[in-house]
């Protein structure tokens, strides 16, 4: 297994260009099984997530073709099959955003329960609950979700949901988009990623309404067609390389981005002490000469702090002036990395949802492990900015939702490289 090495040193500078959003293409490149005709998405971004994704339309029978710039023509006129397996799955939880088309244009689906993961229980019960509304018939057996609707349309219904779920709200409008009648989805997630979604939709002939406030109407249609569309940036690539700088005394520019999807991300920067200025498509950060100051933070759905950054503001406190509280109300388990940091030297009192750190100005390096997608990127920013030589093992799950992650910090001056594992094993024997 490939791990990176990373070698605190100094301050990130420099341009750098944002990717398309992991969790933008994700559902966008599963849309194309609401279609017989063919869905172009380009700005994908390199990452193994969209490599699991192609694997499992692949396996569904989607005809799929990826030019040199990264767009990915998607055909689904020859679907074979309406399984999505527990091996696909369980690498990869957005998986179970196929179950609302399948049900949707061919009357079943049968998707893997994902289990747990890293970061929680992560249930799927809003995804079943709203797709029962429409009409399905919804059974688990043998760890699948069996989805049939009897040969009939899904209907459209009224769904409320009793959380706020990003891929449940993404899965149910993909459903409701061929369903019969009007379906409206109340208490929707509000992330960029779901209107994203809906602008898609509605290029393929959908008539979606509402995408981007707590209330989506969807008024199904017959069948959709093909589209062109282009994913938006990572808000959540383009806030870890923020931190990086911030946390690094640099000066950064991020180009390719949409300044107000990450607001809650910037006005913490700035708290922290950051310079940010903003253009229609950019976002240049400047650290503060002196050290970053604590910022207190509190995850929540959009547009409030996202849990996708939690890890890096974690990081953020350790190393600046006085102490923080970040409590984590998204995700039940999501502190992996706590651990880690504190084996680099961070004082990190944590009490149930609630980290508290006292910021200790300087980290040392140490052997960490990669435990999820974001904790990993936490891990890569702390050797960064620790003392010595840093060796992340389990980097796998930072190739999940990191286009070229070490290419890009390197281009900003930071001294980082991967070694495969063999390394390391040749030089222990
Ligand atoms: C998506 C993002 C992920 C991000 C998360 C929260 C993708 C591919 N992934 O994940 O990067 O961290 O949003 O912003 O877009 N829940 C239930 N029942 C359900 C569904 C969710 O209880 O049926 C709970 C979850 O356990 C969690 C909360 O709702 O506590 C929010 O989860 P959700 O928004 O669904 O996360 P994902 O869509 O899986």
């Amino acid at each position: 297994m490939d791990k990176l090495i990373a070698i605190g040193g100094g301050p990130l500078s420099g341009k750098v260009r944002i990717s398309g959003a992991k969790n933008a293409a994700l559902p966008l490149m599963i849309s194309s099984l609401l279609t017989k005709e063919t869905l172009r998405i380009s700005n994908i971004p390199h990452l193994h997530d969209i490599t699991t994704t192609m694997e499992l339309l692949g396996q569904l029978g989607v005809k799929l073709q990826v030019d040199e710039t990264l767009a990915i023509e998607a055909n689904a006129s020859e679907v074979e099959s309406v399984i999505a397996p527990y091996e696909l799955v369980r690498t990869m939880r957005a998986s179970i955003l196929v179950l609302g088309p399948l049900t949707a244009r061919f009357g079943r689906a049968e998707v893997s329960l994902p289990g747990g993961c890293a970061i929680g229980s992560r249930p799927v019960n809003l995804h079943i609950k709203g797709l029962e509304a429409m009409g399905a018939d919804i059974k688990i057996e043998n760890g699948y979700i069996k989805a049939d609707t009897h040969n009939k349309r899904l209907k459209g219904a009224r769904v409320f949901m009793d959380l706020i779920s990003v891929t449940g709200t993404e899965n149910l409008m993909m459903a409701a988009a061929l369903a019969d009648g009007i379906t409206v989805i109340e208490n929707a997630a509000r992330e960029p990623e779901v209107i994203d979604l809906a602008d898609c939709l509605n290029a393929m002939g959908a008539k979606v309404k509402g995408a981007g406030t707590d209330e989506i109407v969807i008024e199904g249609v017959e069948k959709l067609g093909g589209a062109d569309h282009r994913v938006i940036p990572d808000r959540i690539e383009a806030g870890t390389f923020l931190v990086a700088a911030a946390i690094s005394g640099g000066k950064i520019k991020i180009v390719d981005v949409i300044p107000r999807q990450i607001e809650s991300v910037l006005d913490k920067l700035r708290e922290a002490g950051c310079q940010i200025e903003t253009g229609e498509d950019w976002i240049s950060l400047s650290a503060p000469v002196g050290k970053l100051k604590s910022v207190n933070v509190r995850t929540a759905p959009y547009p409030a702090f996202p849990t996708d950054m939690q890890a890096q503001f974690v990081l953020l406190n350790c190393i600046a002036g006085g102490t923080a509280t970040v409590i984590e109300t998204v995700f039940e388990n999501r502190f992996m990395h706590v651990h880690e940091l504190q084996r680099m030297g961070a004082d990190i009192e944590l009490d149930g949802n609630t980290a508290v750190i006292k910021g200790v100005g300087n980290l040392f390096a140490a052997p960490v492990m990669a435990t999820d997608l974001r904790a990993s990127a936490c891990l890569v920013l702390a050797g960064l900015v620790a003392e010595g030589e840093t060796v992340i093992d389990r980097i796998y799950h930072i190739d999940r939702g990191y286009d070229c992650i070490e290419e890009k910090l390197a281009q900003m001056g930071a001294s980082i490289r991967r070694v495969p594992g063999h390394y390391f094993s040749q030089q222990s024997a």
